[in-house]
């Protein structure tokens, strides 16, 4: 084994924005590595970038400069062959919005994203039924996305966000459009299939509260992002899947 890669690394990130003719520098040297297993909230007020910090490091969105590596793969720019394959092999994401199929019922918005990638219809319904099971939603397997709760919903979406076994789990505000009973519900779930399936997550949220239950805390202030809560994180135990 060659040295140990982190399962994503930003380096020197830039991104600036124009707004009219106003450059609105948005991210300003960013830097962060998350190791594997290593569970990291991103916080900080509306319209600090944490979206578009989220989006750079889902390669949706390019920075203005600076480097991007996933597990260990330079990324940044470019070559989008490299970058698809990333997005469909390493990682996974959750909106606030759910953002499900209407017309397919829940295990069925699960099964697809794990077609499209290859990989069986018997297997993908055994590993999208264990994970609607896993999100507590063994009863709703057959409901579509409007036959649902908010949180039922969003519960889907985490489930289809981790049906391709993804390393690295980008989560953007997940529960923000739920109640706060539900969102802290959908919430602890979540991150107990995080620890459980053992891959990495950068998770904005507004919610000091489940911030502090995550490994370490990060925030961004003018354009730059500060370790709010370090700890000495050592991943422990295998890969569940
Ligand atoms: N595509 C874009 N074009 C111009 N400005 C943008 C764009 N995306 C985001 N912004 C601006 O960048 C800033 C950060 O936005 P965002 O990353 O969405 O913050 P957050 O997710 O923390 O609320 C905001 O001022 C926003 O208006
Ligand atoms: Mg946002």
């Amino acid at each position: 084994m060659n040295k140990k890669v982190t399962t994503l690394t930003l380096k020197n990130i830039y991104k600036t924005f124009m707004q009219g003719n106003e450059p609105l520098r948005v991210l300003q040297d960013v830097n962060l590595e998350i190791k594997p297993k290593e569970v990291v909230a991103l916080i900080g007020p509306s319209g600090s970038g944490k979206s578009t910090l989220l989006q750079i490091a889902g390669l949706l969105e390019e920075p203005s400069s600076g480097e991007i590596f996933i597990n260990g793969e330079e990324c940044s720019v470019g070559n989008d062959t490299i970058r698809t394959s990333l997005r469909r092999d390493y990682l996974g994401f959750v909106y606030q919005y759910h953002n499900l199929l209407p017309d397919f019922d829940a295990l069925e918005n699960v099964i697809l994203p794990q077609l499209i990638s290859g990989v069986t219809y018997k297997d993908a319904k055994q590993k999208a039924s264990w994970l609607l099971h896993r999100m507590g939603l063994d009863e709703r397997e057959h409901h579509r996305p409007a036959e649902l709760s908010g949180g039922e919903q969003q519960r889907v979406a985490i489930a289809r966000a981790l049906a391709n076994t993804p390393k690295l789990l980008l989560a953007d505000e997940p529960t923000g459009n739920l109640d706060p009973n539900t969102a802290d519900n959908v919430f602890l779930t979540l991150l107990d299939v995080v620890k459980e399936t053992g891959l990495s997550a950068l998770i904005a949220t507004h919610n000091i509260d489940l911030a502090h239950k995550m490994d370490r805390e990060v925030t961004l202030k003018d354009g730059k992002l500060i370790d709010i809560r370090a700890t000495n994180f050592i991943a422990k135990g295998e890969n569940f899947y």
